[in-house]
């Protein structure tokens, strides 16, 4: 079934638990989540970033997303990830989003603030949630490794929270999209500041790669969503290269493998997150 952005989160942050976002850009990938959350009981968040378009077109994907939701027997939430600009996350919404975020976090902070303003003013009145991103979330590669002074700021949160009336906010706490070179520390002391100081639900960007340790303490203090992207791909990748091995493989097979590799990369994230019993 489809639900709320905002209401899936609620129950995580009642009960101290992490919902998995899962970046799909196939329909094996989608086919995959789902089937693990049905499997485990848990809910679950379908997501696609405004980056994987030219790859996994939104237009094509919405329709996938939402009938897959729809007809889910755990709650699916259908939302975009990391939207650039207002006329993304108006997009999105046209094509029946239920969530998106807007990353506005390269900008000055008032800048933030601004745009953060009015993609809730004009989600809210079509009945969606949003997340926005405070501090910054580099790419391994893109970004320089260090994220020292970059940390989210615990008065800052307080006050992008207050003035945006967002339903999530994704933090910075030495986390990093992409392939970790090597295991992250991540600073669990600034979650449990930032926590302290806000009655809302954290997101943890860049999941893939996270130490098992990192993510327990994680959703512990107060992380309700984790996106999970780059583990898919690696895992799928993997699990292709094995089979096309095989003399008879083939390319529905290969399909089937596919939303195999997904499903499980999908259920040790769910089992890791506690999520599963909860839908
Ligand atoms: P990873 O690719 O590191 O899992 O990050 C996913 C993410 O944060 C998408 O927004």
């Amino acid at each position: 079934m489809l639900v709320s952005f905002k209401e899936i989160l609620k129950d995580a942050y009642e009960k101290g638990y992490g919902v998995g976002a899962f970046n799909c850009l196939s329909l094996e990938n989608a086919i995959g989540a789902i089937q693990a959350a049905e499997e485990l009981r848990s809910p679950i968040i379908l997501q696609l970033a405004e980056v994987q378009f030219p790859y996994s077109p939104i237009e094509l994907m919405a329709p996938i997303f939402l009938d897959l939701a729809k007809k889910a027997t755990v709650p699916v939430c259908v939302h975009l990830d990391h939207g650039q600009s207002f006329e993304t996350c108006a997009k999105a919404i046209k094509l029946g989003f239920n969530s998106v975020m807007i990353d506005s976090s390269s900008l000055p902070l008032e800048e933030n603030i601004a745009l953060t303003r009015e993609v809730v003013h004009t989600a809210k009145s079509f009945g969606v949630d949003v997340e926005a991103e405070l501090g910054m979330v580099g790419t391994i590669g893109v970004d320089a490794d260090s994220t020292a002074d970059v940390y989210t700021n615990v008065e800052e949160s307080a006050r992008f929270i207050e003035e945006t009336g967002i339903d999530a906010l994704a933090i910075a706490i030495g986390n990093m999209h992409g392939k970790y070179v090597a295991t992250p520390r991540l600073n669990i002391d600034r979650l449990k500041e930032i926590k302290q100081r806000n009655q809302l639900p954290l997101v943890l960007h860049g999941g893939s790669g996270t130490s098992i340790e990192d993510f327990k303490s994680c959703i512990h203090n107060g992380i309700c969503k984790i996106n999970v992207a780059t583990a898919i791909q690696l895992g799928v990748t993997e699990k292709v290269k094995a089979y096309v091995q095989e003399p008879s493989a083939n390319y529905i097979d290969m399909k089937y493998r596919i939303v195999e590799a997904s499903k499980e990369v999908v259920a040790w994230h769910m089992d890791l997150f506690e999520s599963n019993g909860h839908a």
